[in-house]
């Protein structure tokens, strides 16, 4: 519908397609609101188009050769295994179009009118949409801000796209680099770094702070440090990168480590310190929205803004930074929109890091768990111990539950190992069920299969854990 001379009317409106946006598109759209989802790249946001997806494929497929190459010991000999990377990258595209393609049709079935066009508020219930052709005023009487994130980038590392990359130029490389340098050993760092390490680069992890993964639980890191050190990815942890020489073939990168002055060159040079929200472009003074000094929209439980009309979810809602904290954030928003009473509730986020082995980990780690006045109990299970993990070869690791001793509930669990990213659903689901580690032990875990190590490590919690000596 026209309003007055010049805006439309609209319902519910998106701004960004991402796993925030059009999860909360879709939601709204089932809940009966009229929306509009606006995006000014292609649907999937970075998840789907340049994170997670695509990382993930890059991982596996690195992943693949590098077993192939390392399977003498179960007999396996293979001779020259040899990896065409541009084929590789093409596979990877394939499963990115194939997500993208898909987003797009549930929007449609679900009558989301999509529009590919560029967003900025023009009051407090309009905004002005620019697309190839023109400009149109919306108004509505509801928003949805799901703009996400982009790379942070260091003033002195500024990317060029070819030689100081981001994760996004990571993705789709012509060839694979001989030695990477990358700046940040966190999840993006160590997940491409061990990806690319694995397809045969020489890579070196440069790391401000005193260890990988900071605020990740030391006994998980140590795991990953030892891993990254076989296969002969070299840490450097108290480095803060100072500048970048690009004069030569390869860039060299200046860095102080614990107060001494050391370089480090390298064909490629993967920035990768963190994101930073996309929320700096969008007029969102005139639509009077203030973010913080981190650029992120304070929101209360419901995703709600200070304007009440604008609710804001994902990236730009503030950390963690994560697909399916997005997803979540936006169900809650559409529901608000629709008169729910629904609010977040982060108690059992899960974290999935895609090391070698893979870390995960929700809810609260014993550390934690005491500082918040809980009596604690902490059980420990041994991948070693389990007959799945022995003869999928990758007994390495442990799944351990945090739990509070007077109810046994789980309070939180941390995972180093095989499948862990899965795995740790099943400690989510139990957290949400409120479930205790009696509930756990219970139930029947199929043999021989990796998540018996939760079964076991819910019935260590009780001192009755079969297949390891009970405290
Ligand atoms: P991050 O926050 O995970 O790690 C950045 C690292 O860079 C930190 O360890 C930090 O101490 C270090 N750092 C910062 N400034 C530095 C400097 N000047 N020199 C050296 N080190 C420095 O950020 P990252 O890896 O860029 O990833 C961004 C976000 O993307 C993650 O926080 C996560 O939310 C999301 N992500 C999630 C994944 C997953 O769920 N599996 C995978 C990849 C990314």
């Amino acid at each position: 519908m026209v309003v007055g001379d010049f805006a439309t009317e609209v319902d519910v409106l998106v701004v960004g397609g991402g796993p925030g946006g059009y999860v909360a598109a879709i939601r709204a759209a089932q809940l009966g609101k009229k929306v509009v989802l606006v995006d000014k790249d292609e649907l999937g946001g970075v998840c789907l188009n340049r994170g997670c997806i695509p990382s993930k494929a890059i991982i596996h497929a690195a992943d693949e050769a590098h077993k192939m190459k390392n399977s003498q010991h179960m007999g396996i000999e293979v001779d020259g295994v040899k990896i065409n990377f541009a084929d590789m990258i093409k596979w990877k595209d394939s499963v990115v179009k194939k997500l993208t393609g898909g987003v797009g049709s549930l929007l449609k079935g679900n009558k989301v009118e999509v529009i590919q066009g560029e967003v900025y508020f023009s009051g407090e219930d309009t905004v002005k949409v620019a697309t190839e052709s023109n400009s149109t005023t919306y108004q509505f009487n509801h928003c949805i801000i799901a703009t996400g994130s982009r790379p942070f980038e260091i003033p002195s590392l500024k990317f060029d796209g070819k030689k100081i990359i981001s994760s996004t130029e990571a993705l789709s490389l012509d060839e694979i680099p001989e030695k990477m340098v990358i700046v940040g050993g966190g999840y993006i760092g160590l997940e491409l770094g061990t990806a690319y390490s694995k397809l045969g680069t020489q890579v070196t992890v440069l790391e401000g702070m005193d260890s990988i993964l900071p605020g990740v639980d030391p006994s998980m890191v140590r795991m990953v440090n030892r891993n990254l050190k076989k296969l002969g990815v070299e840490v450097v942890t108290g480095a803060m990168v100072q500048s970048a020489d690009k004069s030569g073939k390869d860039v060299t990168v200046t860095a102080e480590v614990k107060g001494e002055e050391k370089t480090f060159s390298a064909d490629k040079v993967l920035v990768a310190v963190g994101r930073k929200p996309n929320t700096d472009e969008i007029g969102l003074d005139l639509a009077g929205i203030e973010t913080d000094d981190k650029g992120i929209i304070p929101v209360d439980r419901q995703m709600r803004t200070k304007n009440s009309k604008i609710f804001a979810i994902g990236d730009v809602a503030g950390q963690p930074m994560l697909a399916h904290k997005a997803s979540y954030e936006g169900k809650v928003a559409a529901e608000a929109i629709a008169g729910q009473t629904s609010e977040v509730d982060y108690r059992a986020m899960p974290y999935v890091i895609f090391t070698d082995p893979e870390l995960a980990y929700t809810g609260l780690t014993e550390k934690e768990a005491k500082e918040q006045g809980y009596d604690v109990k902490v059980s420990r299970f041994s991948f070693a111990a389990n007959g799945r993990a022995l003869s999928l070869d990758a007994a390495e690791g442990f799944f351990q539950i945090v739990a509070d001793k007077e109810t046994s509930q789980v309070l939180g669990a941390q995972i180093v190992g095989p499948e862990a990213s899965s795995l740790i659903s099943e400690v989510v689901l139990a957290m949400e069920m409120g479930a205790n580690t009696e509930d756990i032990a219970l139930t029947i875990h199929a043999h021989p299969t990796l998540p018996e190590t939760f079964m076991e490590a819910a019935e260590g919690i009780m001192g009755n854990a079969i297949h390891m000596v009970n405290k």
